[in-house]
């Protein structure tokens, strides 16, 4: 499609940097987006008793899982709190695998969800992108870099982005490449489009990153650019065709591949929702006749059928206008209802947000609740097993052993 999503770094002319969108603090100090509300809660020993743990299939009766520290722990010697969980169920903390942050409000926001690591899928400024890592207690921040969009593209007109952050057709991708992980950069993105990076530029980053031992990210939301990046081998595929259906053979491809796909289908779900969302994605392209929704389902339902590894993440962005808003946290949420409604089992929903993730992140400290592993974790009033909607129903959430002090408590119907 010709929706410029908000795939690429900041969204001038609202985003011309990191905290511009905040409008309602006119020449604010740009400092104040690094600043936290609250010091992180303190590390200790923790018995969470009486709950139901879930294995990546089902619940667990009854039992005891032990926070020491920042980790989990397979030894109860020493305990100083306790906290009775009967009729409570304990999932990983939730992995978001595709969101744009831009400042610590933004990462209050996601943690007091459950969200205890957060992908960010583009950087524009490797200072600012700095300043959002490393906060204890708050979801772990991985980042892309700059990412490659190609000179007079959708994203290029719109993000009003120079020379030197485009890719030419001379551009040397090595040094692209080195440049971003130079830069602390922890995956590189591409961005696919029309007048994006060739095919044959896509496959020189790819081998370029690849040689460097690291994954490349690829933004493709329509079928042209999906085919492209399918044949770079670019590791993770981000967002879902709108405008034409995948073949059996494109898909039997991205499996051979061994490429995992991190639909977006929320940012997809607001904008065939909301004209005005439309209006402000499109860019000057405008959208093509035949993108869907209902075209976004079936291509996400048929890559999950076939096999396809598929990760939870949402384009989150937080609020750009009155009319344009995808909130960070309680969309990843959503996304896992979008993920349920193609026909994943509640279990495979959650797993796409935890161990799936993990696993094709490589964090390997993650993902699952086990001795040993990062004690990410968030504990539920209701089953999210039997609906997914109580994966809302949070009672509180640690992030590498910390208690968060703000879960949100949305509750359910
Ligand atoms: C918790 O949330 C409340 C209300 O949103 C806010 O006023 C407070 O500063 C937050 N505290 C921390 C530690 O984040
Ligand atoms: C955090 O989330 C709340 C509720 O969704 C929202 O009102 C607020 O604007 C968000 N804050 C930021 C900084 O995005
Ligand atoms: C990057 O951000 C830092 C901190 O906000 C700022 O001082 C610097 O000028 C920015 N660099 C560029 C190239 O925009
Ligand atoms: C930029 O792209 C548009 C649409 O693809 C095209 O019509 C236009 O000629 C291009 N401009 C330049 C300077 O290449
Ligand atoms: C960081 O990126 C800039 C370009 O944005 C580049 O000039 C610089 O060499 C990079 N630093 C490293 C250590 O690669
Ligand atoms: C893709 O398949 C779905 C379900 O069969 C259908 O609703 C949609 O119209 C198709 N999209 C296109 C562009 O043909
Ligand atoms: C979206 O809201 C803004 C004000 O926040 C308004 O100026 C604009 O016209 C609205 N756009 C649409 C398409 O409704
Ligand atoms: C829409 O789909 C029809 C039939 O699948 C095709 O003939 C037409 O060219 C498509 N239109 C666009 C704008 O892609
Ligand atoms: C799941 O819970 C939601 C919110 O309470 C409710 O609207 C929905 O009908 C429930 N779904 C099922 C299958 O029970």
């Amino acid at each position: 499609m010709k929706f410029v999503l908000f795939l690429a770094f900041s969204v001038s002319p609202y985003l011309s940097s990191a905290c511009l969108r905040h409008q309602s603090v006119p020449d604010r100090d740009e400092s104040e987006c690094y600043v936290r509300r609250g010091d992180p809660s303190p590390l200790g020993k923790t018995a969470i008793m009486n709950v139901r743990v879930f294995d990546g299939t089902c619940m667990s009766p009854p039992r005891t899982v032990i926070i020491d520290q920042e980790h989990i722990s397979g030894c109860s010697d020493g305990v100083t709190n306790t906290i009775d969980a009967f009729e409570q169920f304990l999932i990983p903390g939730l992995i978001e695998s595709h969101t744009h942050i831009f400042s610590i409000a933004d990462l209050e926001n996601m943690t007091s969800y459950g969200i205890t690591t957060a992908l960010n899928m583009a950087c524009r400024n490797y200072t600012e992108c700095a300043l959002l890592k490393g906060h204890l207690g708050l979801a772990e921040v991985l980042t892309a870099g700059v990412p490659a969009v190609g000179p007079n593209s959708s994203h290029s007109r719109m993000l009003d982005l120079t020379p030197g952050q485009l890719i030419y057709p001379t551009s040397d991708p090595v040094e692209l490449v080195d440049w971003a992980f130079g830069n602390n950069s922890d995956y590189f993105k591409i961005t696919v489009e029309t007048n994006g990076p060739s095919p044959e530029l896509q496959t020189r980053l790819v081998h370029a990153t690849h040689a460097l031992g690291k994954q490349t990210m690829s933004h493709a939301a329509d079928l042209t650019s999906y085919l492209q990046v399918i044949a770079s081998r670019s590791n993770g595929i981000q967002h879902t065709p709108d405008d034409g259906n995948l073949s059996a053979s494109a898909i039997r491809d991205i499996k051979h591949n061994g490429q995992f796909v991190t639909p977006t289908m929320a940012i997809f779900r607001l904008a065939f929702s909301n004209p005005a969302v439309i209006q402000f994605l499109s860019g000057s392209g405008g959208s093509k006749g035949n993108s869907s929704y209902s075209t976004v389902r079936a291509n996400v339902a048929a890559l999950h059928k076939a096999g396809v590894p598929i990760l939870v993440g949402t384009d989150s962005i937080g609020t750009i206008s009155a009319n344009v808003s995808l909130p960070f946290g309680i969309t990843l949420h959503e996304e896992l209802q979008n993920l349920v409604d193609i026909g994943m089992t509640p279990a495979e929903a959650i797993n796409a947000a935890t161990k799936v993730p993990a696993k094709y992140h490589r964090l390997a400290d993650r993902g699952i609740i086990a001795p040993g592993m990062r004690a990410d974790l968030l504990l539920l009033k209701s089953n999210p097993l039997v609906n997914i909607s109580n994966t809302l129903d949070i009672e509180a959430a640690w992030v590498g052993g910390r208690q968060v002090t703000n879960v949100t408590r949305v509750g359910i119907a």
